[in-house]
């Protein structure tokens, strides 16, 4: 039996989680979203400094959450990238700071594998195999996993420019809608109508060439929203944001859903993961289920507020590497706001 304590604040979410063998014992999360929404994005000063003045009380709120001890953690694991620099290191500071002063091994972890590991929370250990779609503000891929905590990450294919959480964001901005984009939208969308704008599917269909099957591109989806906009303001016809918005969830979701099920047929897995912010999105989930069930694919996906940002992802991959026995990662290491997604523990 062993608790481990998981730190986020890679971005502007200031998370602890506290995991014992696969279970999610408490959580508490600060986000500093409201100080950066009239920048209409995060900026990353204000949101390191919103670490460094809630990651004290944070760690408590979340040990009174969990009913644990500080003297009860068996181990730390923290995001050390990728992520905002300034905001990686307040947190990487923090952990070595709580590590050093426990004697307690410390694991430097990647956030996307948190991701990932969150779904285990949720729905248990994942299968021998699987397909992981991972869908954020700074990833869109989807990967094949074995053992989450020790072998490689494969990725099938990745997005050549704009990740999708990105892509909601700068299209919410292009209809006046606020941040975080990827919530105005969904919002937006659910009196519009997803057929009417005609968006194109991005590298999708029969003339996608063998090497772009699994990848994603949503720079072009956003240019023909803003080409839609522009023609609008020009013309002087009202723009519907609500059936822009729509018709956008929509041509991203069917993209995300065929690609990730096509993964699945083609290496012949049976299990896909929808990780991420952006598998917060209520159509992409009920896309995901409808198709999934049809091709007998068994889908995880967890509850929104386990999708976005949190500190209990970060607990959940610290404990299945510390329960694979990995070597734990030193004090010596820094953050890396740029890691490869190759595997969970990066140190
Ligand atoms: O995973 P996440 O919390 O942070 C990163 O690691 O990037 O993802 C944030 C992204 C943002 O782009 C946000 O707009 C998007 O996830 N997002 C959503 C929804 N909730 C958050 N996108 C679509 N629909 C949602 N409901
Ligand atoms: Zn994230």
């Amino acid at each position: 039996m062993s608790i481990t304590l998981g730190l986020e604040t890679s971005c502007d979410e200031t998370g602890v989680g506290i995991v014992r063998d696969g279970v999610l014992l408490g959580q508490a999360l600060a986000s500093s979203m409201d100080q950066h929404i009239r920048y209409g994005g995060v900026v990353p000063e204000v949101a390191a400094r919103a670490h460094l003045e809630s990651v004290s009380q944070v760690l408590r709120q979340a040990l009174t959450n969990a009913d644990v001890s500080l003297d009860q953690v068996d181990a730390i694991a923290v995001t050390s990238g990728p992520g905002l620099a300034s905001s990686l290191h307040v947190g990487v500071s923090a952990a070595k700071a709580w590590a050093l002063a426990l004697n307690k091994p410390l694991y430097a972890v990647h956030h996307v594998a948190g991701h990932v590991a969150a779904d285990t929370l949720e729905h248990g250990p994942l299968p021998e195999r699987s397909i992981a779609l991972i869908v954020s503000g700074g990833h869109s891929s989807l990967l094949m996993l074995g053992d989450l905590a020790t072998d490689p990450i494969v990725h099938l294919g990745d997005t050549l420019d704009d990740a999708a959480g990105e892509a909601f964001d700068k299209v919410a901005r292009l209809l006046g809608l606020p941040y975080p984009g990827g919530p105005s939208i969904q919002r937006a969308a659910e009196t519009g109508d997803p057929t009417a704008v005609d968006l194109p599917r991005p590298l999708l269909g029969s003339k996608v060439s063998e090497c772009h099957r699994y990848a994603f591109s949503f720079s072009g989806l956003k240019s023909a929203v803003a080409r839609h906009v522009q023609l609008a303001q020009r013309t002087g016809a009202p723009l519907q944001a609500e059936d822009v918005a729509a018709s956008f969830q929509e041509a991203v979701v069917d993209v995300l859903v065929t690609k990730a099920v096509a993964a699945c047929r083609d290496h012949d897995i049976d299990t896909l993961l929808i990780v991420g912010g952006v598998a917060a999105n209520a159509r992409l989930r009920s896309v995901a289920e409808t198709r999934c069930r049809a091709a007998g694919i068994t889908l995880r996906v967890p509850a929104p507020k386990l999708c976005t940002d949190n500190g209990a992802m970060i607990a959940a991959i610290g404990d299945l590497i510390v329960h694979s026995g990995a070597k734990p990662s030193g004090y010596e290491f820094g953050a890396d706001s740029s890691a490869p997604l190759d595997r969970s523990l990066l140190v």
